[in-house]
C-alpha cells in the first residue's frame, strides 16, 4: 500500500501540495488529474523521494519514504517504476541498453538481463526494436520502451507521469491499454493526466488535484470526502 498522511510540500514560497492524504491498495489503478500546476508530479518526485515532504508522512507498506536514510533511496526506487511524458530514454543508447540499464543499476548479473529485457520488450510490443537507438523509434514506441525500462526490475508500483501528454488520441489510447494489461497482470498501477478522452475512459479510481489539494476522490462518497 502506498500512503500518503496529510502531505504538505513547499518549495520556499510557493506550496505545491496542502496537507493531502490517500491510500493505494496493492492492485489499484488510480488516474491522478488536475490542470498543470496541481501538484501531480510533486506527489510522483515525493514518492521516488527526490525530496521529502515539509510536513508529513509518507509510506510505502513498512518502508517510511518520508525520512529515508540517502542509502535506502535505491531501494525505494526498486520498488516503484517511474515513466515520464518526454520518456527520459539515452539517445546514445539502443533500446535493449536503455531496458538493460536498469537492470545493471539492481546488480542483476549480466547473464539474466537478455531473457529479462526480451521479456518486457516482447509484453509491450516492442520486441523487433531492441536493437535500434531512440532516434528511430515513433512516439509510442518510446513510450512503450520506456515503460519496459520501469517493468524490468520488477517493482510493485508503476507510476507514469503523462505518459501519453507527447502522443496522439490513439497513441495515446494504445499506452493506455497496455498499461491496463500491466494493471490487470498483478501491478498498481498510478497514472497523472490531465486529458479528458482518458479520464472519461477510466474505469477504475480518479483522484483529483486543484492548487496542490486533493478535492476529489472517486471511492468516497461526498461526506467522507469533507470529513
Ligand atoms: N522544484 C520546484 N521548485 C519550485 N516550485 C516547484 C518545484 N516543483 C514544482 N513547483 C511548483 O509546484 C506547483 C506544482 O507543480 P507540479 O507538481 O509540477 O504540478 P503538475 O505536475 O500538476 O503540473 C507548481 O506551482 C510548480 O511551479
Ligand atoms: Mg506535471
Amino acid at each position: 500500500m502506498l500512503e500518503f498522511k496529510n502531505v504538505t510540500k513547499r518549495f520556499g514560497q510557493i506550496t505545491a501540495l496542502t496537507d493531502v492524504s490517500f491510500q493505494i491498495e496493492d492492485g489499484e489503478f488510480v488516474l491522478i488529474i488536475g490542470p498543470s500546476g496541481a501538484g501531480k508530479t510533486s506527489i510522483l518526485r515525493l514518492v521516488m523521494h527526490e525530496f521529502a515532504p515539509t510536513e508529513g508522512e509518507i509510506y510505502l507498506d513498512d518502508i517510511a519514504i518520508h525520512n529515508l536514510k540517502r542509502g535506502q533511496v535505491p531501494m525505494l526506487r526498486q520498488q516503484v517504476g517511474a515513466v515520464f511524458q518526454d520518456f527520459k530514454l539515452l539517445p546514445t543508447h539502443t533500446i535493449f541498453e536503455n531496458i538493460s540499464l536498469a537492470l545493471a543499476v539492481k546488480g542483476v548479473p549480466q547473464s539474466e538481463w537478455n531473457d529479462r529485457v526480451t521479456h518486457v520488450a516482447d509484453l509491450v510490443g516492442i520486441g523487433d526494436r531492441l536493437d535500434l537507438f531512440p532516434s528511430q523509434l515513433s512516439g509510442g514506441e518510446l513510450q512503450r520502451a520506456s515503460i519496459a525500462r520501469a517493468l524490468v526490475i520488477n517493482p510493485k508500483i508503476i507510476f507514469a507521469d503523462e505518459p501519453t501528454g507527447n502522443l496522439d488520441w490513439e497513441t495515446a489510447d494504445g499506452i493506455m491499454k497496455l498499461l491496463t494489461k500491466i494493471n490487470e497482470e498483478g501491478k498498481t498501477v498510478i497514472v497523472t493526466t490531465h486529458n479528458r478522452d482518458i479520464i472519461k475512459e477510466h474505469k477504475g479510481r480518479v483522484l483529483e488535484v486543484k492548487n496542490g489539494q486533493l478535492v476529489k476522490d472517486s471511492t468516497k462518497k461526498h461526506h467522507e470526502k469533507t470529513a
